[in-house]
């Protein structure tokens, strides 16, 4: 009878403990700190800061279509040559939230993932949300070595 009684109390005390593990336990459960946080795209200058970054053309950037993302800015092949007009250079934040774009060879504008704004290859607004255009980036080349100015 007298064991009964202690392993009575023994239960009730262990419930009594565990209850209060489990509610010490619960209290992270619920937290969201961990769910994923889209990351905004850098901004890149837009004035005053002169050659931003350089590419050669002899190992980059060597088909149509190709695109290399640098300080905040997408540069991407647009045409076959060794020219300016053969790439274009915008910052890769869109203007609606600052989630970064990708360029969309086949229909040859640049697309936001996040809400599906559109934009030309000289960063114009072709469909929304975005209202804004992308900044263009002056291209110049020199002996296959591309130069991006702001
Ligand atoms: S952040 Fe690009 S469409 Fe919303």
């Amino acid at each position: 009878m007298e064991r009964q009684e202690f392993l009575s109390k023994l239960g009730i005390g262990l419930v009594a403990v565990c209850a209060g593990c489990s509610l010490v336990s619960c209290g992270g459960s619920g937290n969201k700190s961990s769910d994923p946080v889209p990351t905004p795209a850098p901004t890149p200058p837009t004035t005053g800061s002169g050659n931003l970054f350089t590419v050669d053309l002899s190992s980059e950037l060597m088909n149509i279509g190709d695109s290399k993302v640098e300080q905040g800015i997408i540069i991407v092949r647009i045409g076959n040559d060794e020219t300016a007009n053969s790439f274009t250079a915008v910052q890769v934040a869109c203007t609606h939230q600052g989630n970064a774009i990708n360029y969309n060879n086949s229909q040859g504008i640049f697309i936001c993932p996040a809400h599906g704004s559109e934009f030309s290859k000289s960063g114009q607004v072709v469909l929304g949300p975005a209202a804004s255009p992308l900044h263009k980036y002056t291209v110049t080349i020199n002996n296959s070595i591309l130069t991006v100015t702001a």
